[in-house]
């Protein structure tokens, strides 16, 4: 007896909103299948088409099943297909999409009917799994599929963002940049205390992006894409991003920020911009940093699906 759950990947923070906002995009797409081996007894066989971690503790698929059976007293031999389409280490959510699809795929097999918030919880243990810090915005975009709004933790409240304004994806993925245990290293990155300049200019990026989200004003979309603190302190990881932000707003895209906690970035652009000369001119620079980007194109995802 088996259930597969889809989910897409995603870039968290969208400038300002560190550990808060995320779009969940058709780039990639993760696909989890859980399988019921045996009622009688207990444990977690895991395989996988990638080179993921086969320890079910620090895999962010099963280690959400770990926890889920603990608490709802399951008892089961399971096995655990993970078949992994997005890229690990680039800022695209993959580990986020994992949990998100075991976890739907797991309430499924076990007629759990888990809400999306119950979803989003469990398979937050995923991120702590991977990189030791239960950040829930990837997986809530996995999970709910558009923009999301985290707007509470423990409980986990997740709101998702009316968007009122098309536009395509470009993703610039530096393919040849390897960080081991990236997100930790870049969440290390980041300053405990910041100016109150700092934050007001923050809090004016947020306010301006979800408005223009919901309201469908590009011109406060693009005034809402900017950080000033969690990109900056990170900028070493992405030395490129400013450089391809200007070539963006150049040919007037929307706005550009970091995927993430990089070093991918994202660039949204509309009918009013030249895409590809943010590409050819995109990839030149990364190319004079040295690094190898390759960009791909994609359009807002829903959210995960059992097949
Ligand atoms: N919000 C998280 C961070 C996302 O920026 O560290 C990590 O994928």
């Amino acid at each position: 007896e088996c259930s597969r759950a889809k989910a897409y990947s995603s870039s968290a923070n969208l400038g300002s909103g560190f550990d808060i906002l995320s779009m969940a995009h058709t780039a990639f797409f993760d696909i989890v299948e859980v399988c019921i081996e045996d009622r009688d007894r207990e444990s977690i066989m895991i395989e996988s088409n990638s080179n993921i971690p086969l320890d079910i503790n620090k895999n962010s698929a099963t280690y959400p099943l770990v926890r889920l059976m603990e608490e709802r007293g399951i008892k089961a031999s399971l096995r655990v297909k993970v078949i992994k389409g997005i890229p690990e280490g680039l800022g695209l959510g993959s580990s986020g999409a994992s949990a998100a699809a075991a976890v739907s795929a797991f309430s499924e097999l076990f007629n759990l009917n888990l809400s999306r918030e119950e979803l989003v919880k469990y398979a937050m243990y995923g991120e702590i799994a991977s990189s030791g810090s239960p950040h829930p915005d990837n997986v809530a975009a996995s999970v709910f599929g558009g923009i999301v709004s985290v707007v509470s933790v423990n409980p986990v409240r997740v709101v998702e963002i009316p968007l009122n304004y098309t536009f395509d994806i470009l993703l610039f993925m530096p393919l040849n940049i390897k960080i081991e245990e990236k997100t930790k290293k870049a969440r290390e990155m980041v300053p405990k205390m910041i100016n109150l300049s700092d934050y007001v200019s923050n809090a004016r990026s947020i306010s301006s992006l979800l408005l223009g989200f919901v309201t469908g004003d590009r011109e406060l979309i693009r005034i809402g894409l900017n950080d000033e603190i969690v990109e900056k302190a990170r900028l070493p990881l992405f030395p490129y991003y400013p450089k391809i932000k200007e070539i963006a707003i150049k040919y007037d895209a929307i706005g550009a920020c970091v995927s993430g906690a990089g070093p991918s970035l994202l660039v949204l652009a509309d009918r009013m911009t030249d895409e590809n000369k943010i590409v050819e001119e995109g990839t030149k620079t990364c190319n004079e940093f040295n690094v190898k980007c390759k960009v791909i194109r994609a359009e807002v995802a829903g959210g995960v699906k059992v097949e």
